[in-house]
């Protein structure tokens, strides 16, 4: 793929929709070995929040590809201590061949990656989560065979998820259904952006009523009701969010042959229930194992692997 060469990923929008599939085809090739891609190269893990998937999946790509890991914690580097972005970004710039950045503000990724000559990763925001959808992506291609015209119904907090996955949808040719309660609906600035992307091919629709949204849906989306930094927020946000679980119940509004996705962690019986999680439509533990092939193929991608 080489028009992803020294690309940055701060946005889905930063890909075309070719540039989407193509990047999709090569996880494919690459999780079923009919494809083996070698890099020599040093990939930074800098982030200021938790992470489980992301940060070990990016590890294991990293390792499987042939390079080398740092992982960069905010607590054993300067940056803890007050070092400007700017210059930390200049630094790591001459040591390392690209890097990953999990933190809170978009503009602070937008910042470093404005310092760095090398790639630059968004592995989380408060407004984005692109290698999540990357990954929610490949697991639809494997479960439906396609991605164009199918509906995905995401259901609960409009978060940075909800976010990319409209962006992410738009560029598929699916058509997406945000659910949210008032007040918690997605950025406004990216569902236009999704909508500009979608041309009134596909819908790219935003309601208060999670009914309406699941009927006849492919795939059924959550996350949790307060991301990691809203965790105050997490009991008020309870009974407002309730109606927006995925239940038996919303899921027999889906089609039949309908699928579970969720990008994890979850909270039983809050966002999600139980039955429906470890249920016979759940595809989140091949949507977590995703994460590795999907950003297998996009460190070769931007890396030119060979
Ligand atoms: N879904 C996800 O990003 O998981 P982690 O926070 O564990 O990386």
């Amino acid at each position: 793929m080489a028009v992803l060469i020294g690309r940055d990923l701060l946005s889905l929008a930063d890909f075309s929709p070719t540039e989407l599939q193509e990047l999709l085809q090569l996880a494919i090739q690459l999780k079923s070995q009919q494809l083996k891609l070698r890099c020599n190269k040093v990939l930074g893990l800098l982030f200021s929040k938790a992470s489980t998937r992301t940060r070990v999946s990016f590890t294991v790509a990293m390792y499987q590809l042939g390079g080398q890991v740092i992982d960069l914690n905010p607590n054993v580097t300067q940056v803890s201590r007050g070092e400007p972005i700017q210059d930390t970004a200049r630094v790591l710039d001459r040591y390392l061949d690209i890097l990953a950045i999990r933190t809170f503000a978009q503009q602070d990724l937008e910042v470093f990656a404005n310092h760095a000559t090398i790639p630059v990763i968004n592995a989380l925001t408060d407004a984005e989560h692109p290698c999540q959808i990357l990954a929610d992506l490949l697991t639809i291609q494997e479960c439906f065979g396609r991605l164009a015209d199918l509906t995905l119904t995401y259901v609960g907090d409009g978060n940075n998820v909800a976010n990319s996955l409209m962006l992410g949808c738009a560029l598929a040719g699916m058509n997406v259904r945000v659910a949210t309660p008032p007040g918690y609906e997605p950025d406004a600035k990216i569902v236009e952006q999704a909508r500009a992307i979608a041309g009134g091919k596909t819908e790219v629709l935003l309601t208060h009523d999670p009914e309406l949204a699941a009927k006849e849906a492919s795939v059924l989306y959550t996350d949790v009701w307060a991301s990691m930094g809203q965790e105050q927020e997490a009991d008020n946000r309870m009974p407002i969010f309730q109606p927006y679980q995925i239940s038996e119940q919303m899921l027999s509004l889906a089609n039949q042959d309908a699928i579970v996705l969720h990008c994890l962690p979850a909270h039983r019986g809050e966002e999600i229930t139980e039955e429906v999680i470890e249920g016979s439509q759940s595809r989140v533990w091949d949507q977590a194992e995703n994460r590795l092939h999907a950003q297998k193929a996009l460190l070769a991608g931007i890396l030119g692997a060979e």
